[in-house]
């Protein structure tokens, strides 16, 4: 039996649905669960960003997760197969009319994603007072409450629509397969199978 920790909503719906072609039966949540069991696995619906954490303390053997998430946690887990799917990019986004002022001593930055953010700034040796949020990231330069944000753009529909744009591309994003490193020897013949016939479906 595995445990597979899945990020509620879309990239979710998409994992079962390669689990259905692959299985040949139909893995569903029923209603407002957040366990569905079924022969061979147990599967778990979580927030995105919390998926390291069930993987990492082994509530689930393995999980489904962004890579954006994994850098920002940077947890020490088994990273085991690119799934393509629930592509993005983090980008740095600011006002249309705004120009970022790169040689500035600092810059202020709201964003979910603190750690990709330090490093990203650390590395043009530029000083970053950064503000966490939670969501609804792109309001924080419109209102002045920051001078650009770090966020994830999928379309490009919200920054647009906000009146942002991208400046700077930091990294692509899509949901990959992880283990936990004990379940990957422990449960190794099961981990490498499922590996096996994801990569086939995904070929
Ligand atoms: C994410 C992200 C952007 C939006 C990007 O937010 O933080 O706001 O999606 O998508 P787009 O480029 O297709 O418009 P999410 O929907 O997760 O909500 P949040 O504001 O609560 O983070």
């Amino acid at each position: 039996m595995l445990s597979i920790a899945l990020p509620k909503g879309r990239i979710a719906k998409e994992t079962l649905e390669i689990f259905e072609k692959i299985f040949g039966e139909e893995f569903k949540f029923e209603d407002r669960k957040l366990i569905l069991q079924t022969d061979g696995f147990k599967f778990l619906l979580v927030r995105n960003q919390d998926v390291p954490s069930y993987v990492l303390h082994q509530a689930a053997d393995i999980g489904v997760v962004g890579l954006d998430v994994l850098e920002e946690k940077d947890e020490d887990l088994v990273r085991l197969l690119d799934l393509g799917i629930g592509k993005c990019k983090v980008c740095v986004g600011a006002c249309v009319d705004k120009e970022l002022d790169y040689s500035l001593p600092e810059i202020t930055i709201a964003t979910k994603m603190s750690n990709i953010t330090q490093k990203f700034f650390s590395k043009k040796a530029m000083g970053v007072k950064i503000i966490k949020l939670y969501g609804s990231i792109e309001l924080a330069p419109l209102v002045g409450l920051s001078d650009a944000i770090v966020d994830i753009v999928e379309t490009g529909d919200t920054m647009r629509q906000n009146g942002l744009k991208v400046v700077e591309t930091i990294m692509d994003s899509s949901a990959h397969l992880i283990a936990n490193k004990n379940s990957f020897i422990e449960k190794k013949d099961e981990i490498i199978s499922l590996y096996e016939k994801i990569s086939k479906i995904l070929e």
